[in-house]
């Protein structure tokens, strides 16, 4: 299995690879060629067919895990796969030659069972109302398969199987700091908005193995759906007190932060606030370092990045000693 990271230009190359998405798009002749996305676990590339394309565009969709054989070029600056041929994966007579679908999905590099196990036990230790623990408990338990394994998102931050589950764990973990920062902050109602805050991305994006925008995702959006669920998950448990309940909703419906990022309502408690602050800086934070590492230039300065909207410095933090600099003088 040659990697996606490790492919070179003018290499020939013949393995494995999900295809992210598929489109056919028009040649200047007004013949039609296939544009894919190409992905594995270690990153994705653009790929074209230019001929045969029939045979492909009614037998490999979206998602599909295919084997295919193309050769690498570099095109405005980036690499690209011009293919050759390309068929379904087939597991039985496949996983003999290399193929495992573990290699084809990007998965966070965190151990689901201890993120789960942690989340849990971070909802029974640090909350005290004993309808936020229940109301937490149960949305945790009901939605525990897609939680373990949804991405937060299609493309721009923690993108990958289990990526959702590890941003809710690192944004609570960050509650919590700002919890015991300031006392004054109702910790329940900190909490309750952490976990809860990006609930509505399980209605809204498609699945977990090669997710996209539902129907009603892109028609309604997660912030209203977290607290459309929020609302039947609050009704299920008897009393719930009201004020509590609309603060909380209000902590969902501000966490984007501004009007124009999706948010009804900009954050108007200190809750709110802090709620929108962690979950906007672990959603760069998990972009940022994605791009240093996955950049492929030589560079100091990444690739432009248009959802950070600069260059991203990934060059050395430290001056060369003068030893390091004698001695690559001498190489
Ligand atoms: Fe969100
Ligand atoms: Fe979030």
């Amino acid at each position: 299995m040659k990697f996606i990271k490790h492919l070179q230009e003018n290499e020939s190359v013949t393995s494995y690879c999900q295809v992210r998405s598929k489109q056919a798009k028009l040649k200047k002749n007004g013949e039609l060629y296939l544009r894919l996305v190409l992905g594995d676990s270690s990153g994705r590339i653009e790929g074209k067919l230019w001929e045969n394309i029939e045979e492909v565009q009614e037998g490999i969709q979206a998602g599909d895990f295919v084997k295919y054989q193309g050769v690498v070029q570099v095109y405005n600056g980036s690499k690209q796969l011009i293919l050759k041929r390309i068929r379904k994966a087939l597991p039985e007579r496949d996983s003999e030659d290399d193929f495992d679908v573990e290699d084809l999905i990007p998965c966070t590099e965190y151990d689901i069972e201890e993120m789960w196990q942690k989340l849990h036990s971070l909802v029974l230790q640090q909350t005290s109302r004993p309808c936020i623990v229940q109301l937490l408990t149960n949305v945790l338990n009901d939605n525990e398969e897609q939680i373990k394994s949804y991405p937060a998102g299609v493309e721009i931050h923690h993108d990958y199987w289990g990526g959702f589950l590890e941003h809710v764990l690192s944004v609570v973990e960050s509650a919590l700091f700002f919890a015991d920062k300031y006392p004054d902050l109702d910790k329940d109602l900190l909490i309750a908005g952490a976990v809860l805050h990006d609930i509505g991305k399980l209605e809204e994006l498609s699945g977990a193995q090669n997710p996209s925008y539902t129907a009603r995702g892109r028609l309604i959006g997660h912030v209203v759906m977290g607290r459309d669920l929020l609302r039947r998950e609050a009704a299920r448990i008897p009393e719930f007190p009201e004020r509590l309940l609309m603060l909380l909703e209000h902590l969902i419906l501000s966490h984007q932060g501004q009007l124009e990022w999706g948010s009804p309502r900009r954050p108007k408690l200190p809750e709110a606030l802090i709620l929108h602050y962690i979950d906007d800086l672990d959603a760069k934070l998990n972009r940022l370092c994605r791009v240093r590492k996955e950049d492929p230039g030589d560079s100091d300065f990444t690739a432009f990045d248009r959802y950070l909207g600069r260059v991203v410095f990934k060059g050395k933090y430290d001056e060369p000693s003068e030893h390091q600099l004698l001695a690559s003088i001498s190489q």
